[in-house]
């Protein structure tokens, strides 16, 4: 059946962009030049699929917009809580880029790829003593504090090695971003950064400190955002108490507006460049060096996740197609209700069917789509879900006992698995 398919197919309509690195093509689906039938036949469902072309494309976006507006003092630093691929690293430290920590974990991955430490910030509410030395001994650009007791957790960790830390005070502007509440940070009632006034207590007590200097001030208001208005707002919060730094005799070196840039999962998204063209003269004009942290306008676009339908089955007033992934792959329709598109990777003809595509784990959250019309599919047909680069295998779990799925980067007309599938063994094992 599928090989009669196998033909010039029309455009999807469940594809909104157009300069996506997965088009549809002859007999389907295609990731740059490589068929998605052909990684599925290879190394077999679900697997993550990315595309090299699509990374480096926006870090060099990125790169060159934040060099036009900010000079050689901007510093594009990748948040690596979006994915954090080994090889996909790699791809982006050699892109240029630096990279937006969170966790001893993701320094030794950044450090691992070869990010320069130079080019590092550490960011978060709960770094701990052990994670604040291994950022110190490798000499990262900064750590970004959040309260007045991590502030002191820096110092006491500096004085023991006998090294000055540099550091970055988080602020929270209380500006509200229209994203989902989960994601958004930049209010008073959030855990993150400190308001305004005890940020400036902090930065000083960090300017009389021996073991401590401060070099910055940072804001991040959330996640999925595609109003630039809000991040201009925050960004000239900063400049202005920047400013008065500067007048008490504390001069910072640069301003960081965080990450948070959306992507078109469903409606318009602005462009790397209209984001930090936005940002980035506040800042430079103030003479400050200009940081910025994306994470998923980075990798969100560059991967899908590409599952099989295993069974369909009507129930009540629905109509279910049960696939191979579910919200252990892919969780942000669980928890965010986000939308991803989704595509057969060989379109049958008919109609399109509201279903709801769900996975095989044992919550009725486990969905990744709902209310949705698709495409006619049958049991072994393949799905790629589209947009699903960022905080999708990053946040992949190992409930119900179900395997972390397998990555593919496709470069050119060549892919290679840059992850493994996990494995039984590895249930055992933890790994
Ligand atoms: N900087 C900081 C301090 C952050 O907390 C984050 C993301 C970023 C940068 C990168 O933000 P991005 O450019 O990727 O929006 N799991 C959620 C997103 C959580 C974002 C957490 N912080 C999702 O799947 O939508």
């Amino acid at each position: 059946m599928r090989e009669t398919l196998n033909q010039p197919l029309p455009p999807t309509t469940t594809l909104s962009p157009t300069d996506s690195p997965f088009v549809s093509r002859h007999g389907g689906f295609a990731c740059e030049g490589v068929s998605l039938r052909d990684i599925a036949a290879a190394v077999d469902t679900p697997v993550y699929v990315y595309s090299r072309a699509d990374l480096t494309t926006r870090a060099a976006a990125f790169v060159a917009a934040a060099n036009e507006t900010g000079g050689d003092r901007a510093l594009v630093c990748y948040a690596v809580k979006a994915n954090g691929n080994p090889a996909l690293l790699e791809v982006l430290a050699a892109a240029g880029l630096g990279a937006d920590v969170t966790s001893g974990g993701e320094l030794f991955l950044a450090l691992h790829a070869g990010f320069d430490p130079q080019r590092i910030i550490f960011s978060g509410v709960g770094k701990k003593a052990a994670e604040i030395g291994e950022a110190l001994q490798a000499g990262i650009r900064a750590l970004h504090v959040e309260s007045e007791m991590e502030l002191a957790a820096v110092a006491t960790v500096a004085e023991r090695l006998g090294t000055v830390a540099p550091v970055g005070v988080r602020v929270n502007p209380n500006i509200s971003a229209a994203t989902h509440p989960y994601i958004s940070t930049g209010l008073h009632g959030h855990k993150f950064g400190v308001p305004c006034e005890r940020a400036v207590a902090m930065l000083r007590s960090a300017a009389a400190h021996p073991w401590l200097r401060p070099v910055g001030i940072a804001a991040h208001i959330g996640s999925q955002i595609t109003d630039l208005d809000p991040f201009a707002q925050a960004v000239r919060f900063l400049v202005e108490l920047a400013d008065e730094m500067g007048r008490e005799g504390i001069p910072l070196e640069y301003i960081d507006a965080g990450g948070g840039l959306g992507i078109d999962y469903q409606g318009p998204a602005p462009a790397a460049a209209e984001w930090v063209r936005t940002v980035g003269p506040l800042v430079a004009a103030a003479g400050y060096g200009l940081v910025v942290e994306p994470g998923r306008s980075i990798v969100g676009r560059a991967g899908a996740l590409l599952t099989r339908v295993i069974y369909t089955k009507a129930q009540g007033d629905k109509q279910f197609v049960i696939a191979d992934a579910g919200m252990t792959d892919l969780i942000r329709p669980t928890l965010y209700q986000a939308h991803h598109p989704i595509a057969p990777v060989v379109e049958r003809p008919g109609e399109a069917i509201v279903v709801d595509l769900v996975g095989p784990i044992c919550e009725s959250s486990d969905f990744l789509a709902r209310e949705r019309p698709l495409p006619p599919v049958e049991p072994g047909d393949l799905l790629a879900v589209l947009h699903a680069g960022a905080y999708g295998y990053a946040m992949s779990s190992n409930y119900n006992g179900h395997l972390r799925p397998a990555e593919v980067l496709v470069e050119g007309d060549a892919f290679r698995v840059i992850r493994r599938r996990q494995t039984y063994d590895d249930l055992l094992t933890g790994t």
